[in-house]
């Protein structure tokens, strides 16, 4: 089996592809290296024992996207996470996050029209639900006002999926990821933040490794219990065999619709100290913190109802806060050796 995996080199894609090879698909990467290196097809196969085909194009470059359809075929399914994610840089550069997200995945469904290619995952988010009136949050609860552009193309990534479904033949999985950390047991592959980092654990690591004086915790005085912003913190690698599954299902016709929706959260809920305390107590280490003003934007809370994966996909995530962020510790200490 032929899986095509976009995004392949980035952080989640990464993961996801040593799963796949590791249960026997033959992976072909598509990236543009936008924001990932070509040194994560070595350190996959090194994981892996195999190099995955490898193809530096840009999706939204349309000719380039046939010309590799025309080319490559017997693909059996496609896994999509190629897309811009900095939710901050998409408020300043909309265009830039429209056009990418949704261009891309424009020329992957024209793609999969032209090779007749029946099954697609695609990368969603969290984000589509804002702040739910409902805890935890299940499928059904209602697409909300996006917050960022970068949500917005994720609603119309949606979207546009279902429309395209009703008129040329095929089945998705859409799966609503929750807040993906930590890395590979190997630590060979993680996540790769340019610059600084806007989300919390590399923000953590970051700063335990020196690279940062102190981490700012964006208000205190939230309605929680300690006053900080929850969320539904995810190994990475749960997530990524959360899509092997999601491909296996399409591959052997289980669907019950043609475009189902999954939520990829533990179920569980922790605030930004808790995860503050789970990496004090994995690491050893008092990591430097102040308490700042709330930042624009953020959700209050929010975490999965995960009972539809759970029944349906018979998947659940396995690894617990404390070992997400040894983990993403781990990784960032085989960083810094390398420089
Ligand atoms: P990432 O940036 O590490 O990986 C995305 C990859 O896509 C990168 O390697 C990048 O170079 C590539 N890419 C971007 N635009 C491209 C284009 N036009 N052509 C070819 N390649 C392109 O991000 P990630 O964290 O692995 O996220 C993967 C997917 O999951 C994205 O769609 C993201 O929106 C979604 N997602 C991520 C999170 C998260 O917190 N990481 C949460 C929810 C959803
Ligand atoms: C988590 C918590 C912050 C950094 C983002 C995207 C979302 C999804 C996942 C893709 C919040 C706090 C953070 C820091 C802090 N991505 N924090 N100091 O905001 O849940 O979601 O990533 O789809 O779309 O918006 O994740 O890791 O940025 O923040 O106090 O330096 O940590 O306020 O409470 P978030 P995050």
């Amino acid at each position: 089996m032929k899986v095509l995996v976009t995004g392949g080199t980035g952080y989640i894609g990464s993961h996801t592809v040593v799963e796949l090879q590791q249960k026997g698909y033959e992976v072909i990467i598509i990236d543009n290296l936008c924001n990932s290196t070509k040194d994560v097809i070595y350190a996959i196969k090194e994981i892996t024992g195999i190099l995955p085909e490898f193809y530096q194009i840009d999706l939204c470059d349309e000719h380039s996207v046939t010309d590799f359809f025309n080319k490559t075929k017997h693909i059996s399914g496609i896994i999509h996470f190629a897309a811009l994610k900095a939710v901050g840089e998409s408020v300043e550069e909309p265009l830039k996050y429209y056009h990418n997200n949704i261009v891309s995945l424009l020329h992957i469904l024209k793609g999969m029209n032209q090779s007749n290619i029946q099954n697609l995952v695609f990368s969603s988010s969290c984000t589509v639900y804002g702040q739910p009136d409902v805890l935890p949050v299940d499928e059904s609860a209602p697409v909300k006002e996006p917050l960022s552009p970068y949500g917005h193309t994720k609603q119309i990534c949606e979207e546009i999926i279902r429309n395209t479904i009703a008129a040329q033949q095929f089945n998705a999985i859409l799966l609503r990821y929750f807040n993906p950390i930590g890395a590979h047991n190997s630590a060979l592959i993680g996540e790769l933040p340019l610059g600084v980092p806007n989300n919390l654990v590399p923000y953590i690591t970051q700063t335990a490794i020196g690279k940062r004086d102190f981490l700012r915790v964006f208000g205190n005085d939230y309605q929680t219990a300690d006053g900080t912003c929850i969320r539904d913190y995810i190994h990475v690698t749960d997530i990524a065999k959360a899509h092997i599954v999601a491909m296996e299902r399409l591959q052997q016709n289980k669907t019950k619709t043609n475009c189902e929706v999954f939520n990829l959260g533990t179920g569980n809920g922790f605030s930004v100290m808790e995860v503050i305390k789970s990496f004090e107590k994995v690491s050893g280490l008092k990591l430097n913190y102040k308490f700042v003003a709330r930042r624009p934007g953020d959700i209050e809370k929010v975490w999965a109802n995960t009972d539809l994966a759970n029944k349906e996909l018979g998947w659940k995530a396995e690894k617990n806060i404390d070992e997400m962020m040894l983990s993403a510790w781990n990784w960032e200490k085989q960083l810094a050796l390398k420089k």
